[in-house]
């Protein structure tokens, strides 16, 4: 008896949002995420437009999507951040029927490799770190942490509001060393990645107006270096 053979999985940076396979990959993004994570998906469209039309560089956004057998059955985002040579990963998920095929694991390493990708083309020799935002319970930064060299940045960080009106959420801002291990960082660096995360991920125009994140710049102001936090 021969074994069905499994549809071979492609995946595809998008940079057009007519693109059949990004409204695919937004009925799995709202079936797999829960409301309070999600952006509106015109976050993406406009995205999208900015790369087409070549308005991003140095900086650079990723929307990329796994397919099988003519079926979407993952995405990833993510965003490059020029200015502190540093890759921000977004959203990343996998269609549950696909559990156990690594989809997510696939996308997210081709993710850093265009980031990789952007570093160089910023005339950068390679890209500085990885950043995201998880629970501080999650297993994966553990894996990160112990697996990868990341560090669980030792700051009070918070994710902006994700709709006017919503709270910030308090999460683990994580970095994982690319281009050289990285053990601390410098808290003039630190205040740099935050900005860069609140002016070009979330696209506040005034993120010094937001309570929390001058919260969080004044619980720098004494700190020279920023290390790891102990993990729950
Ligand atoms: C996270 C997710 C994309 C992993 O998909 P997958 O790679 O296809 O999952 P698999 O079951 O095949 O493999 C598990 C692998 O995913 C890794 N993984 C678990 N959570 C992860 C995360 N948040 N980000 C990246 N990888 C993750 C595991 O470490 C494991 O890899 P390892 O064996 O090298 O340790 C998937 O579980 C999912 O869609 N979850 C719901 C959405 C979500 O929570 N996304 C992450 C935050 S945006």
């Amino acid at each position: 008896m021969t074994a069905r053979a499994q549809p071979r999985i492609v995946i595809e940076s998008l940079d057009d949002h007519r693109n059949p396979s990004f409204r695919a990959a937004l009925r799995l993004y709202n079936r797999i995420f829960p409301a309070k994570e999600k952006i509106d998906h015109r976050y993406f469209v406009e995205l999208l437009q900015e790369k087409r039309l070549g308005l991003l560089f140095p900086f650079n956004v990723h929307f990329l999507v796994a397919r099988s057998g003519g079926r979407v059955v993952g995405l990833a985002t993510g965003s490059y951040l020029a200015v502190v040579n540093m890759g921000f990963v977004g959203y990343l998920a996998a269609a549950p029927k696909t559990k156990g095929s690594r989809i997510g694991v696939r996308l997210r390493s081709r993710l850093v490799e265009e980031m990789r990708r952007d570093a160089r083309a910023a005339a950068r020799p390679d890209l500085d770190a990885v950043m995201g935002e998880v629970e501080g319970d999650n297993p994966w930064l553990r894996h990160l942490v112990s697996r990868r060299g990341a560090l669980a940045l030792d700051i009070d960080y918070r994710q902006p509001s994700l709709r006017a009106g919503e709270p910030t959420v308090p999460l683990v801002l994580y970095l994982e060393p690319i281009a050289a291990p990285i053990r601390s960082l410098s808290t003039r660096r630190v205040r740099a990645i935050l900005y860069a995360i609140q002016r070009r991920v979330y696209r506040l125009r005034f993120p010094l107006r937001e309570p929390t994140f001058r919260r969080v710049l004044r619980s720098l102001e004494n700190r020279r270096r920023v290390g790891v936090r102990r993990l729950a």
